[in-house]
Parts: structure tokens; C-alpha cells; sequence
């Protein structure tokens, strides 16, 4: 059956600006792309201990058959929270089926009619979706900006309702951080709720930036994801034990949906195991000294990034029809770096997207910055 037309135009204008998704097989070569930045997703240690602990606890069964508030509160899930509760030093905390769900359940249920968000240009579109679906009003302030993010923050301070202020501890599509202390201190100051998107700090940064800076009791909410660095799946909103109840109570993208199996919650209790163990740590080790050395080559081979310390790196390149091709030739030479193309990233700022991990040698940094110094100097 053919397609509606206005979906046919849609497809084809995406054919015509260069812009066309397609789904590929997963890659066999070196690993520049994926978010397993300390290896956790293939670490055969974590599959054989969440097997053992499952075989151990007599856990036999392969779905959670419901809604967590209906048949799938499985047994797993309050283990899996109180360890959270413990390693993030959060009063509670409210797993959900993953980042996306979790960002959408607190933005479409906590902000209310009336209330303000204000957000960083650059956020996650699971933050953006969220917002979406929200009665408040929102505002974007520009990327990483404190000024501006305080000259919005004094003009939408009003009697009778609340502003929110949401960004990303390492954003995802530039690797940077935000200067979280300032911007806690703005909140504080202001009486605004500060919620942190941690997904690409957690194993990255140990528990993730808040921990580091010492932000816990500045936010009001954080958002973790066990997707990327702990290598598994699902997610995680950490908050007072009020806020845990309202969304349980109202976070439609949590009630109305199958929970997680036992399976992958103990994949997760594994993995939080691990990320605190001897080897966990030499990972997270390794993945640092990684970051440090991509940055040197970068310097060496003068090659323009955007600032980052976290294990995501880019380099702007003008046009999606370059950036493509430039990654088309670094994966035909062994190395698998994605080109986000516009309309992911605005116009004119597409770019090669390198992730790094725990398990990159330093001969396939030096090999791949020195082939892409080749295509763009
Ligand atoms: C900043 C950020 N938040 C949330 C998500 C969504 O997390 P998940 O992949 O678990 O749905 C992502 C994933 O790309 C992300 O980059």
C-alpha cells in the first residue's frame, strides 16, 4: 500500500537534504561510536555474576508480566533502588524502562499550568519531547550560557508558581559541560528546581558529575541512564521520596507501560557491582587516560574539537554530504565514527562524533586523528 503523500514528501525531502536515516547491522570494526565508553555492554564478567545471582536467587522467570503498580513489581526493583539510593546518596530513587521514558514521565507530569521551564538549546529531545506534552510554558537559554540563563531566570520569577531549569552534565551531542556550580548557585538563588540529565557522565565520571561536584543537595532531580557507560539498559530519576511518590502517582511514561524484566534489573545491580570494583575502576582508569590522550593528539595534529573532557569528542564539518563522506572514509579504513547530520544538530554545525572508551589503544587514536587531520587540514 503506498504511503499518505504529505508522509511520501517527508521521506523524499529527507532523501533530498542528505538527511535520510537507514538502520545498519552493528559494526565489527574499531569502536569510535558506541556509548559503552568503559566496555561494561560486552564484559563477559558481568554476564556469567547476573547469571550466577539469578541462578542463586532461584529468579526464573523471563518477563515482569505487567505494570510496575499492576503485576510487575517484581522483587529485583526494590534491590536495584536501594542500591541506588546507597551508591547515589539520594533520599529515593524511580527506575524506569529507559532515559527517553524517564525524561518523558518527569517533564509531561511535574511541571505544571502556569510554571516555567527553562532549558539549554542543545537538550536531549527525549527532554524536549517531555516538554512537549507539558501544560507549562518553556523557554530555551542559549548553550551553556549563565548570563542568560539568569537574566531568564529573574525575568520569570513570579508569585504562585515554580520555574524549572534542565541541562545535561555531559551533553550529548558536544561532549561539554556546563558550569553546574554557577547554575546551582543561580537555582539556589532563585528558588528555581534544578533537574541534571547525568546519562553520559555515569561511569564516566564515577557516579556522575553531581556526586563530584557535590551537587546533591542542590538539585532537585537527576536523570541517570543505565544504557551507555554501565552497558545495559534502563534508567533511573533520583530525588526526595515526595517526588518519587508524585511520579509514580503521574509520570504516565512509568504507569502505563510493562516493567523492566528481572533480568535486566539484575543486569544493572551487576553492573553497579562492577563499576565499584578493582577492575570496574582500572576501566574507568583507562577511559581517563583515553580522554586525555585523544586531546593531546588533537592538539599535536591541529585539529579543531569542541571542549570537552568527557569521552565524547567532536569536530564541526560544515554540510551533511561532507561529514558523510569524511565518516564513510574512516569506516572504510577500520574505524567507526558516526557523522550527526543536521537536523540532529543545527545547520552548518554537523559533525564527526567520536566516542571514546576504556578499550580504544592509543595507536587507533593516533591512526584514525591522523586520517581525518588527511580530510580536513
Ligand atoms: C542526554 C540523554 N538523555 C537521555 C537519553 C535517553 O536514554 P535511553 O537511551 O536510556 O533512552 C539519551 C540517549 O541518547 C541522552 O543522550
Amino acid at each position: 500500500m503506498d504511503l499518505p503523500i504529505k508522509l511520501q514528501q517527508k521521506l523524499d525531502n529527507r532523501i533530498a537534504q542528505n538527511a535520510y536515516r537507514k538502520l545498519g547491522d552493528q559494526h565489527t570494526i574499531t569502536d569510535f561510536s558506541s556509548n559503552d565508553y568503559i566496555g561494561f555492554a560486552s564484559s563477559e564478567a558481568i554476564f556469567e555474576k547476573t547469571h550466577e545471582f539469578l541462578t542463586k536467587n532461584k529468579i526464573k522467570t523471563n518477563g515482569a508480566t505487567g505494570s510496575r503498580l499492576l503485576s510487575g513489581n517484581h522483587s529485583m526493583y526494590t534491590i536495584v533502588e536501594e542500591q541506588l539510593n546507597a551508591v547515589h546518596a539520594t533520599e529515593a530513587s524511580l527506575i524506569f524502562n529507559s532515559g527517553y521514558d524517564a525524561n518523558l514521565g518527569f517533564f509531561s507530569s511535574v511541571p505544571q499550568r502556569g510554571d516555567v521551564i527553562l532549558y539549554d538549546e542543545f537538550i536531549h529531545a527525549s527532554i524536549r519531547d517531555g516538554i512537549q506534552l507539558s501544560n507549562a510554558k518553556s523557554y530555551k537559554f542559549k548553550h551553556n550560557n549563565i548570563e542568560h540563563l539568569e537574566e531568564m531566570l529573574l525575568r520569570f520569577q513570579q508569585e504562585n508558581s515554580s520555574v524549572f531549569v534542565v541541562t545535561e552534565s555531559v551533553f550529548s551531542m558536544d561532549g561539554d559541560t556546563p558550569d553546574l556550580v554557577s547554575m546551582a548557585k543561580l537555582c539556589n538563588t532563585t528558588q528555581a528546581y534544578f533537574i541534571i540529565d547525568e546519562a553520559h557522565a555515569l561511569g564516566v565520571f564515577s557516579d556522575g558529575l553531581v556526586q563530584e561536584l557535590n551537587l546533591v543537595n542542590d538539585v532537585f532531580a537527576r536523570i541517570i541512564t543505565f544504557g551507555k557507560g554501565l552497558g545495559c539498559h534502563g534508567a533511573a530519576i533520583l530525588g526526595g521520596k515526595d517526588l518519587i511518590n508524585y511520579l509514580v502517582n503521574f509520570a504516565r511514561s512509568f504507569i502505563y507501560t510493562t516493567g523492566l524484566s528481572p533480568h535486566a534489573l539484575a543486569t544493572i545491580q551487576t553492573a553497579y557491582t562492577y563499576l565499584k570494583s578493582k577492575k570496574g575502576k582500572e576501566l574507568q582508569f583507562q577511559l581517563t587516560e583515553n580522554i586525555l590522550f585523544f586531546k593531546k593528539e588533537t592538539q599535536r595534529l591541529n585539529l579543531n574539537f569542541i571542549e570537552s573532557d568527557s569521552a565524547i569528542h567532536c569536530c564541526i564539518i560544515s554540510g551533511n554530504e561532507k561529514v558523510k563522506e569524511i565518516a564513510s572514509q574512516l569506516q572504510k579504513n577500520g574505524f567507526h565514527v558516526k557523522p550527526i547530520l543536521s537536523p540532529t544538530v543545527p545547520k552548518n554545525q554537523e559533525r564527526l562524533r567520536f566516542c571514546l572508551h576504556s578499550y580504544n589503544s592509543k595507536e587507533e587514536i593516533t591512526n584514525v586523528l591522523e586520517q581525518l587531520a588527511t580530510f580536513v587540514l
